[in-house]
């Protein structure tokens, strides 16, 4: 297992690129199961939840051909059949798997999925995926683990979901794509990676309207073809090193980054005393001096994204003063608050609030990382203590930020990755 060892006390300066979205990277390999032929996706970052997929869709049948920074994806060939399961050996390694569901049952009228199982930050069902697919005439079962969905063609209907789940939206607005009639997913999720999905699904030649919205309509067609499209960039992974520039006083270009899909956590910098400021090649983010304490409350998009929560915590504890953080979408994200308080972070957990004082001096200490934006929140902390800091199983970093030592390094931090 590796490690990323940093020397606390760099400033930021320079330029990060940044990488294509894992968020939207997930549900485009699914969404590629639909047409009858190759696609391909460029920008694709090089991640460890992506191979995952890949190597998923590998196993039902499908062909994927990884060309560096692009991904072609073509369905089983000549007599070859397409399998219909996806093994608890590999959804437990990554819940996103559960995207093949709607694809699967939309083109081939079955599907078996190992159900996901909670994960570190939460129970995370899929009641509501099985809703939708069910109110599109599915007959659900689960048993022994797994859930099967089988349903000869799904037929259109108005689906309203308690709660706007982001993989939950895909995975109906891809089962929909193909439906017979016209689907209305209400209190869908408006993440900007949900619009993404809705773009792509539009260019192999699905009738999609409000993506991005809460009110999603569908009319479903006989068949899509296959496309070639370049993945929009990563906004958690911009937020993410946007606080860094922040907590070193850096002054860094995010090269990519949209401030379209950042208005929440530009919002939160702004208040916080950071100077952001849209750019041709991107978003530059420069940390001034003093942070002032900026209360917040994670939310469906575009409120403020629970997958930045952590990072700001971490910035939080150099602000002068009290910052309350309401953690409102997991119920159990504040695993980095205990190794954060290793080194130094003064945090206090009341249920779904913490309450952040500041500023402290935090010192480097040996950490673990647990979950992908934990893990984030404790190198950002390494970036400014004093001394070293080591993250430990870092293979959940790897999940989502694509070489982020390397990315860190170009721009002045003193980090490395060695083994454990
Ligand atoms: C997506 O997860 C993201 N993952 C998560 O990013 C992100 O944190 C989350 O959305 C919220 O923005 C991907 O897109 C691959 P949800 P998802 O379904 O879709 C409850 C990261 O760090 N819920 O929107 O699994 C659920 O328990 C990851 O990159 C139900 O009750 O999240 C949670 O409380 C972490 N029933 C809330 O909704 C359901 O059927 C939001 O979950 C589905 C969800």
């Amino acid at each position: 297992m590796d490690k990323i060892v940093v020397e606390g006390g760099a400033r930021l300066v320079g330029q990060i690129p940044i990488s294509g979205a894992k968020n939207a990277a997930l549900p485009l390999l699914a969404a590629a199961l639909l047409p009858s032929g190759a696609s391909t996706y460029h920008n694709v970052p090089q991640l460890a939840d992506v191979r995952t997929m890949a190597k998923l869709l590998g196993m039902l049948g499908w062909q994927v051909d990884d060309a560096r920074r692009s991904l072609t994806i073509a369905p089983p060939a000549g007599k070859a059949k397409a399998k219909l399961e996806a093994p608890y050996e590999l959804v437990k390694t990554m819940r996103a798997s559960v995207l093949v569901l709607g694809p699967l049952v939309a083109r081939y009228g079955r599907a078996r999925v190992s159900l996901p199982g909670g994960c570190a930050i939460g129970a995370r069902p899929i009641d509501q995926h099985l809703k939708g697919l069910a109110a599109m005439g599915a007959k659900v079962t689960l048993d022994h683990g797994y859930v099967d969905v089988e349903c000869k063609r799904l037929r259109g209907a108005t689906i309203v979901l308690d709660v706007p789940t982001v993989t939950g939206c895909e995975n109906l607005i891809m089962a929909a794509a193909l439906a017979k009639g016209r689907t209305v997913i209400e209190n869908a999720a408006r993440e900007p990676e949900v619009e993404e999905l809705a773009v792509v699904l539009n260019k192999m030649g699905a009738k999609i309207q409000g993506a991005g919205t809460a009110v999603i309509t569908i009319e479903g067609v006989d068949d899509l073809h296959p496309i070639e499209h370049a993945i929009i960039p990563d906004r958690i992974e911009a937020g993410t090193f946007a606080v860094a520039a922040a907590m070193t006083r850096g002054d860094v270009l995010l090269e990519g980054a949209r401030p379209e899909h950042l208005d929440a956590v530009i919002a939160k910098l702004r208040a916080a005393g950071v100077t952001v400021a849209a750019e041709a090649g991107g978003l530059r983010v420069r940390g001034t001096g003093e942070l002032t304490a900026v209360d917040l409350v994670t939310q469906p998009h575009p409120g403020f994204p629970t997958d930045m929560q952590a990072q700001f915590m971490v910035m939080a504890c150099l602000a002068k003063g009290q910052t309350v953080i309401k953690e409102m979408i997991f119920e159990n994200r504040y695993m980095h608050v205990p190794e954060l308080g290793r080194m130094g972070a003064d945090i206090r957990i009341d249920g779904r609030v913490a309450v952040v004082r500041g500023p402290v001096k935090l010192t480097g200490a040996k950490v673990m990382a647990t979950d992908l934006r934990a893990s984030a929140s404790l190198v950002l902390a390494g970036l400014v203590a004093s001394g070293k800091t080591e993250v430990l199983r870092v293979y959940h970093l790897d999940r989502g930020y694509e070489a982020i030592e390397k990315k860190l390094r170009a721009v002045g931090a003193k980090i490395k990755r060695a083994k454990q």
